[in-house]
């Protein structure tokens, strides 16, 4: 009998699924262990979606998106960032954030190269380097004076031979860690001295509250980067736009490895679904004042949850300036997923275990704030209470 290849089998299953799949099965659990708001997509995209179906997007376009899509994408850039992209070459349309991830790591790696992920982060770019019989080597952020920095001298020992990528996250997922424009000119020193691609998950980039106004993004490592550098970013239309299930998002890359990534959609998933890339310009087009009127209620969320938080004794919760997560430490704690999963089943109450986060991760819990007041009120209460009884072995 052929057994499921080695290759296949050594890539982990995702622990935040592995406690939201049990969760799933309870009735009226509160949900905080997944990243996304309770809002649903706003009624202008979802118009936009049916009505790019009457208009006939139901065939197949170019691999690396609509051009008008590619397009709006490089306007975005030179509106938010002031950099100017070539949406024929650098930038690729891709059916999810998660997919940007793969193809842009896919034309980064070799099997048997190694990659440095800067962790706690969210796992999925550590699985996917796996999938790609490649090696993840997690370094992870120190958390000094309540912020969490890079450890380069830990990079800098991690580098060999092998070494040919580094991924980071910023907004971070689950640390809520912005990188400074500082810590982005060094990285990209690093890399260019050690002739290494870097890939930033910048999904998050709306989703930053130290901005002079809402809205306006963390600094993209684009805007630092040449057009020569090996720099790739990951986005998506998920969280800004509240459109987890649509499953669109882009890559942007140095155009040879932009061409590449388009390429490869072919034999993934070819492209985009046609009507969905419709209503994703809308959004670009009009979803400024709805992503407004979102920032101001998750800044209101975090600094609830936050308050909440550092009353309960034990609990360390380094300040977040983006994405919509806290990451508590919790003292003494040495099983988050115990934790977790005691928590779900004794007060109904769903976070995300820390260990699903990699090295630096375990002793925490990730706890996603985008839900409603309704829901954050009594999750926090319990949690209180369940922490007053709870003893660390
Ligand atoms: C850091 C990070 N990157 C990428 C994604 C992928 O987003 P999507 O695949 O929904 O576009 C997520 C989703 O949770 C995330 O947290």
């Amino acid at each position: 009998m052929p057994t499921v290849a080695a290759s296949a089998q050594k890539v982990p299953q995702s622990r935040i699924r592995e406690l939201a799949e049990a969760a799933m099965k309870i009735e009226g659990v509160l949900k905080l262990y997944f990243g996304e708001s309770s809002i649903p997509t706003p009624e202008y995209i979802q118009r936009a979606a049916a009505k790019a179906l009457e208009e006939g997007y139901t065939f197949y376009t170019e691999n690396a998106g609509l051009p008008g899509l590619r397009q709006d994408l490089a306007d975005y850039y030179q509106r938010l960032h002031g950099v100017e992209l070539d949406p024929r070459s650098e930038i690729v349309v891709t059916a999810s954030g998660v997919q940007a991830l793969h193809v842009g790591i896919r034309c980064a790696l070799n099997p048997g190269d190694e990659a440095l992920v800067l962790t706690p982060a969210w796992p999925n770019a550590s699985a996917i380097i796996q999938m790609d019989n490649a090696v993840p080597v997690e370094i992870p952020h120190p958390l000094r004076n309540g912020r969490y920095l890079i450890d380069f001298d830990a990079l800098q020992e991690a580098v060999t031979p092998r070494t040919r990528l580094l991924v980071y996250t910023s907004p971070s997922n689950p640390l809520g860690w912005v990188i400074t424009e500082g810590e982005q000119a060094q990285l990209l020193e690093f890399a260019r001295r050690h002739d290494l691609w870097i890939l930033a998950d910048e999904v998050y980039e709306r989703l930053y509250y130290r901005s002079p106004e809402p809205g306006v993004p963390a600094p993209s490592i684009l805007r630092q980067a040449t057009r020569n550098d090996a720099v790739m970013v990951a986005q998506s239309f998920s969280k800004s736009y509240c459109m987890t299930g649509w499953r669109v998002g882009w890559l942007v890359a140095r155009s040879d490895a932009g061409q590449k990534a388009a390429q490869l959609n072919e034999f993934i998933i070819s492209h985009a679904t046609s009507f969905i890339q419709r209503a994703a310009q809308t959004a670009l087009a009009h979803g400024e004042d709805e992503l407004r009127k979102m920032l101001v209620r998750l800044k209101e969320n975090r600094d609830f949850c936050l308050a909440a938080l550092r009353e309960m004794p034990g609990m360390n919760v380094p300040f977040p300036d983006g994405a919509f997560y806290l990451f508590p430490k919790i003292k003494g704690l040495t099983d988050s997923f115990d934790f977790c999963w005691r928590l779900l089943h004794e007060t109904k109450v769903g976070m995300a275990p820390g260990v699903a986060f990699g090295s630096g991760g375990e002793g925490s819990v990730r706890i996603c704030y985008a839900a409603e007041r309704e829901i954050l009120e009594p999750a926090m209460e319990r949690l209180a209470r369940f922490l007053s009884k709870f003893s660390i072995a």
